[in-house]
């Protein structure tokens, strides 16, 4: 490892003049600044990487940086890194701000020791960990790391321990935006795995517990580092990354977007946004969007762009768990967020992952005072062995649970299905959901027609006297049932659903319904915490 010694040498004398006494702290800047030497940046920028601090220029506001622990240096004495001492210790430390709003920041710098987590360099992402909780600012983790440094043993997990300490007290108050910028193993993944927020760089970052090596050894599987734990794998088959980027570059500018839906800190608002987008504007395309037949597909995408101001809608994680989409946007200007079936994709159902997709942006949303707005059109929970044995009523209950406790303003929509358990789930105003709407074409009911009639009429169909009439009996009691469950009108008659809508105005009715919830107040009864069905 390359390696300054006026870097760390004694400080200079008391006569020393005052330049050069200004000159010593250049230099031990300067040998901040060059972090593991040329040679490795080299390497970094050729892999496809930026360094640390490039990194950091490009997400905050130019020249806001303030560094803090610049000239922190390891106390290892082992393996002969008491002679390799790198100012800064392999993490860029400090805060500043995005849209002028303040941000704590760390970024891993793999040119030094990969990265990897000494005790020095936990404790100057604790320093910062703590500042943000107590001056109420977001942190953002850019790692690139690989894992516990393996030369300083012990302190090095304890380092990581105090990590995860902190990144669990800081859950919920304020919001915590990992991301994944080069390999990440062992602790180096756990840290992320608590805040709120993965990004996650295609092709350049890698994340998991063990390594391709290890697997091979002790379960004899053969994968890639990109199958095993590439954006891809983690976007769509794990669900642990929230967003792919293609570049660092898009990575940091990803992350300030969705910085400006976030509030600060749990007892902030998210900031307004703009509000030149009419919030009385009728989209007549809406009126079209759900289809007559109730088992042809339609793109519930299309409904929210169409809502929400400027057509704008900041997804998260788009690949995972297609049947829900959940994401950001603004309603005259304020912040919220939307959870949504999705038709087009396995016609909406919910399954595991879609609750738990669901389940924890709802929480998330939840904690920093985002009012949740809920488009629902759902055939139910999804039948089958796999599901069950997968443990879909504790999952499935976790979306209930989060809904239930939910207490930031809520609205739903009904736009077509809202059957069996799912209704109760999605936002019904059972579990305290403020405002409940449905368009005409909504279908409110224990289950669908064909599934009710074949348990109500089993008997009678099965006396048919021939499968002619038993189809002819079959068509006459669904019929019978649509007409008289299979719309919005039993619920709007109980009050179970407060308007039913033309659907080209939803974005006005919207609109006044969070105005009206503007300054909503409810109160959780007093505890220690709920027991969600992990
Ligand atoms: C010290 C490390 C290091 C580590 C990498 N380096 N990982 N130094 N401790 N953990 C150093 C290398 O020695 C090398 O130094 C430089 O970083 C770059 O590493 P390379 O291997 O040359 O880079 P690359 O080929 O890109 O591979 C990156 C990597 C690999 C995939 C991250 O280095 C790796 O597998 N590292 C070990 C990962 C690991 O098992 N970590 C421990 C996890 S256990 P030079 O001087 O050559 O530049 C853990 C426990 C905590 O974290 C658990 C808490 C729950």
């Amino acid at each position: 490892m390359s390696h300054d010694d006026t870097a760390t040498a004694t400080p200079a004398t008391a006569g020393t003049a005052r330049e050069e006494l200004l000159e010593e702290l250049e230099r031990r800047l300067d040998a901040a600044r060059a972090g593991g030497g040329a040679a490795r940046v080299e390497r970094q920028h050729k892999a496809g990487k930026l360094t640390a601090r490039e990194r950091v220029d490009l997400l905050l506001d130019k020249g806001s940086f303030v560094e803090l622990d610049a000239l922190v240096v390891h106390r290892c004495q082992d393996f002969g890194m008491e002679r390799q001492r790198i100012p800064g210790d392999g993490v860029v430390t400090g805060y500043g701000t995005v849209d002028g709003r303040l941000v704590y920041v760390f970024a891993q710098d793999f040119t030094v020791f990969g990265g990897s987590l000494s005790e020095t360099n936990a404790r100057k992402i604790c320093k910062i960990m703590d500042l943000a909780v107590e001056n109420g600012a977001p942190i953002i983790g850019l790692n690139d790391s690989g894992g516990a440094r393996i030369q300083e043993g012990v302190v090095s997990l304890g380092g990581y321990a105090d990590i995860f300490l902190r990144n669990t007290l800081a859950s919920g108050v304020v919001p915590q935006i990992s991301a994944i910028m080069g390999p990440c193993a062992g602790g180096a993944v756990y840290s992320p795995a608590i805040t709120d927020f993965i990004f996650m760089v295609e092709e350049t970052s890698y994340m998991f517990v063990t390594g391709p090596d290890v697997i091979k050894t002790v379960t004899h599987e053969e994968v890639t580092k990109e199958e095993l734990g590439g954006a891809r794998t983690h976007s769509a088959t794990s669900g642990v990354a929230h967003f792919t980027c293609a570049n660092d570059a898009g990575c940091l500018l990803a992350i300030r977007d969705l910085l400006s839906y976030l509030p600060s800190n749990n007892l902030d608002d998210p900031p307004l946004g703009p509000t030149d987008d009419d919030p009385q504007r009728i989209d007549e395309s809406l009126d079209q969007l759900v289809p007559a037949d109730p088992n042809k597909p339609y793109d519930v995408k299309k409904l929210i762009h169409a809502v929400v101001d400027h057509g704008r809608f900041l997804e998260v994680q788009p690949e995972y768990a297609k049947n829900v989409v959940v994401g950001f946007a603004r309603l005259a200007g304020h912040s919220v967020g939307i959870l949504a079936n999705q038709p087009a994709y396995l016609a909406g159902v919910l399954d595991i992952n879609a609750s738990l997709k669901g389940a924890r942006f709802v929480r998330f949303c939840d904690a920093f005072n985002i009012p949740l707005i809920t488009f629902e059109d759902v055939p139910g929970f999804l039948p089958g062995t796999q599901q069950e044995f997968g443990g879909i009523i504790k999952h499935g209950a976790k979306l209930l649970f989060a809904y239930a406790e939910a207490t930031v303003p809520k609205i739903t929509v009904i736009t077509r299905k809202a059957y069996g358990g799912a209704y109760c789930v999605m936002a019904s105003k059972h579990l305290r959901t403020d405002a409940n709407f449905a368009f005409p074409t909504a279908e409110i009911a224990v289950m669908g027609p064909e599934g009710a009639v074949n348990i109500l009429y089993r008997r009678e169909l099965a006396q048919a006297a021939s499968a002619e009439e038993a189809a002819r009996l079959r068509a006459e009691k669904v019929a019978a049932y649509r007409q008289r469950f299979s719309n919005p009108y039993i619920a709007a008659e109980r009050g179970f659903v407060d308007a039913i809508i033309e659907p080209k105005t939803t974005r006005s009715h919207l609109v006044r319904a969070l105005r009206q919830l503007a300054s909503k107040r409810q109160q959780l009864p007093p505890k220690k915490h709920g027991n969600i069905p992990l």
